[in-house]
């Protein structure tokens, strides 16, 4: 055993230090702001369902709804402009997020969230008291201008303070407050949906402050990361944060390897023409599958359309708000049961089992509804069949929240080496909203098309990423951030891509023969 590291089974070292109040509660403030997102996610879809909003900005739209006396289920809310108004966000946060890529590098990650949070801020203000579609449309991409910088950088700073070992745990702090802030929107649209007067939905878009102002007080007080402080050349803080956050002055073998990380990081001058290069395919594969697979779980056709989505099989509004609801709810509980094994169990094994249930439930559900409208879209759910659909629909959101809910942030933001770091995660942030835009774009033409068979095309998806992932991803618990290397180097089919003179990890390197490594200590 050298210098105090050991390599575990998952193939990496373990350096000491222990799990400190400190990187905890650093951790649990960066995590907020993934609530931005959420409360985004879940704001919009009741909100652009609301009278008064429609009358206001969208008449058009409001008449058309009023004139519908379609008794097709399949093909009631069909309105593209609506659509494109609620999934604008999406657009301006996949700009947003390369933009953040060099600020997140450049100055550190703290910067990049303060920046996500006071943008986010404005177009919370904006949004409340919009007078005008433009006043809604620029608030609009203010907030996804806040989206784009907050989840560029919160998850890399997450997986870089945190022990490796309990970095899972850590990370997925953001998709629990992403399910926190769906919940809250969820809840908040019930109760202002109730108010006579029509202004209920300026309510529910003000208290976007309300995340807002928690990142953004939040991250000022934040310290930036040991790996971020080493790469912009501030050596001696790099040591006293790894210090506090490891609570151990024997913090050597950790330092040594970030230094290491931060000189190879230093050869590479323009990330994004070397994220091209063939040693990085790996990465770069995930950093595009993932976000794109998360997206093809058909998540968010549930998370914006749930009360549409109720409406459909055969809620009223209200019934359909309150099913958004519990959904909401098991989005949140579940996520803890990834908190809690994801260090544990692994990476793999909760991909795997998430997506067996999820395909299961979607088959199920598919089914369900084909049985009582068939293709004509014409039909009624009794009271006990419409909760079977809900129980169904529920165990399906738990699958994905303790999958690719919280794995499609965590892996991504943990398997890049340092110089290229910024720049994939925001190629993940990119992708996913790139999909989340366009499934929020297609879905109501999609349903109105493909009726039940939708449920059945996802489930083909989730089939596919389910094998992509057994086949393709190595496990990466436990696994040290600047040693992710070493999974890639011995993976039987990515090692292909890796040359010997690519992997610069101290000693570990010289423990590896063809790319395995030889025993389970140096
Ligand atoms: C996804 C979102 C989704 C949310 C649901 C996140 O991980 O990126 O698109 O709405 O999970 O909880």
């Amino acid at each position: 055993m050298a210098g105090g590291a050991i390599v575990n089974t998952g193939g990496g070292k373990e350096y000491p230090g222990k799990l400190t109040l400190f990187v905890f509660i650093t951790c649990v403030v960066a995590a907020t702001g993934g609530l931005i997102f959420g409360y985004d996610i879940g704001i919009s879809g009741g909100v652009t369902s609301m009278d008064p909003f429609l009358k206001k900005f969208f008449p058009e739209v409001f008449r058309k709804k009023e004139d519908d006396k379609t008794t097709n289920q399949y093909c009631k809310f069909d309105s593209q402009l609506l659509t494109t108004f609620t999934s604008s966000l999406y657009l301006a946060a996949l700009v947003a997020s390369f933009f953040a890529a060099t600020v997140t590098r450049v100055f550190g990650r703290k910067w990049s969230m303060l920046g996500g949070g006071l943008t986010f801020l404005v177009g919370a203000a904006l949004n409340g008291a919009a007078q005008n579609v433009l006043m809604l449309i620029l608030g609009r991409i203010l907030l996804g201008i806040g989206v784009g910088f907050a989840n560029q950088s919160v998850p890399v700073y997450l997986s870089e303070m945190a022990p490796a070992k309990l970095r899972g745990m850590l990370n997925i702090g953001f998709q629990l407050m992403i399910t926190v802030g769906i919940l809250a929107a969820n809840l908040i649209n019930y109760g202002t949906d109730k108010i006579k007067a029509g202004w209920g939905w300026r309510v529910s878009l003000a208290l976007a402050a309300v995340p807002a102002a928690i990142i953004t007080v939040g991250s000022v007080f934040l310290p930036d990361t040991p790996n971020s402080l080493i790469e912009r050349g501030y050596p001696e803080e790099a040591q006293r944060m790894l210090r506090r956050i490891r609570g151990t002055d024997d913090i050597h073998d950790e330092y040594r390897d970030l230094v290491v990380a931060s000189e190879e990081s230093k050869l590479v001058k323009h990330p994004w023409a070397n994220i091209v290069k063939r040693k990085y395919r790996p990465q770069l594969t995930m950093a595009i599958l993932i976000p794109f697979f998360q997206q093809l779980t058909g998540i968010n056709v549930i998370m914006f359309y749930a009360p549409v989505l109720f409406q459909t099989i055969g809620f009223g509004s209200n019934a359909s708000l309150m099913s958004a609801v519990i959904t909401g709810l098991v989005n949140v509980f579940a996520t803890f049961v990834s908190i809690f094994t994801v260090d544990k169990l692994g990476r793999r094994k909760l991909f795997l089992e998430g997506g067996a249930q999820m395909i299961v439930c979607q088959i199920i559900v598919g089914t369900l509804i084909a049985i009582k409208f068939g293709t004509n879209g014409e039909g009624h759910l009794s009271k006990a069949y419409a909760a079977f659909v809900v129980l169904f629909i529920c165990i399906y959101v738990a699958g994905f929240a303790w999958s690719w809910g919280p794995l499609g942030w965590l892996v991504p933001s943990e398997i890049f080496p340092l110089e290229i770091r910024s720049a994939g995660q925001s190629i993940n942030v990119s992708v996913n909203m790139f999909f989340t835009f366009a499934i929020a774009q297609a879905f109501l033409t999609m349903l109105c098309h493909m009726k039940f068979g939708l449920f059945y095309f996802f489930a083909g998806w989730v089939l596919i990423m389910t094998t992509f992932i057994s086949i393709f991803l190595p496990e990466t618990k436990n696994v040290p951030i600047e040693e992710m290397i070493l999974v890639w180097r011995s993976h039987w089919f990515w090692s292909k891509f890796i040359a010997d003179e690519d992997v610069h990890v101290g000693k570990a390197e010289t423990e590896m023969s063809n790319g395995k490594p030889k025993s389970d200590a140096i």
